[in-house]
């Protein structure tokens, strides 16, 4: 695992979106792996603006999604769907068709199914994250055990307050998820973490400061992939401890 310290957070966001970049430069035809939450959303523009400037073309790429809320329809405008079209999909000249946010909505049965039969037919070059202030990646949540595949998750009373930012109020957020297993996100070629912020702090400490995997930290598995870059500014490497 690499850990890049940057002097700001929007450096930190630059560095991915540039390595996202790059896997569409040299592979038009690349599926990535995308992810939701203020972190990712400071680094879509950085890939905006290098297709802005003709440097990218999404033409012929795919995208597959970490996750979703349960209860939430596309258009909802605290869906990842929501998000992801506004945030980048709109932006680029991805088609849309060839992007994929599991459903929210409709039996749970038939999400997941759909989502595994998306994830064994896709290989995704490079797949982003953030992460949960309990360690959370895409919505898998700390607990006795993890899942390999893609499932249902109830979500954790840690995760619905932090994510209660983004509702009107704790009880409108939905209190389960679809998400990409343990197994799915370890399968990407490459794995990109951004994060920031003293709430992370715990979280990231457990995962850059050690060789240890816990399963009430569910990130740390990520440091058993063999391409795996985590990117911090200087305030949470210090928060944590970590000299570069
Ligand atoms: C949500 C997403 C996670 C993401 C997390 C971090 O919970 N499901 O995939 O890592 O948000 O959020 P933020 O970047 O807003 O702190």
């Amino acid at each position: 695992m690499r850990v890049i310290v940057t002097n700001t957070y929007a450096e930190a966001c630059e560095i991915a979106g540039g390595m996202i970049t790059k896997v569409v430069q040299d592979d038009p035809k690349a599926t990535l792996g995308l992810a939701t939450g203020s972190s990712a959303q400071a680094v879509y523009p950085y890939i905006i603006r290098a297709y802005e400037k003709g440097e990218v073309d999404f033409s012929q790429a795919h995208s597959v999604n970490l996750d979703e809320y349960i209860g939430l329809t596309p258009e909802h405008d605290q869906s990842y769907r929501y998000f992801m079209n506004t945030n980048f999909f709109d932006h680029v000249n991805i088609k849309k068709e060839n992007t994929f946010v599991a459903s929210g909505i409709g039996s749970e049965e038939e999400i997941v199914k759909e989502f595994r039969s998306v994830l064994a037919n896709s290989n995704v070059a490079v797949q982003l994250l953030g992460i949960g202030v309990d360690g959370h990646v895409g919505f898998n949540e700390p607990g006795k055990k993890l899942h390999s595949e893609a499932h249902i998750e109830v979500l954790d009373p840690s995760t619905i307050k932090a994510n209660a930012r983004f509702f009107a109020n704790e009880d409108e957020v939905p209190k389960k998820a679809i998400t990409m297993g343990m197994g799915d996100i370890m399968r990407a070629n490459k794995l990109i973490l951004v994060a920031t912020g003293a709430p992370k702090a715990d979280a990231i400490r457990e995962l850059i400061m050690n060789d240890e995997i816990f399963v009430n930290n569910p990130s740390t598995m990520i440091k058993m992939h063999k391409d795996c870059v985590v990117i911090i500014d200087k305030e949470l490497a210090e928060l944590v401890g970590y000299q570069a």
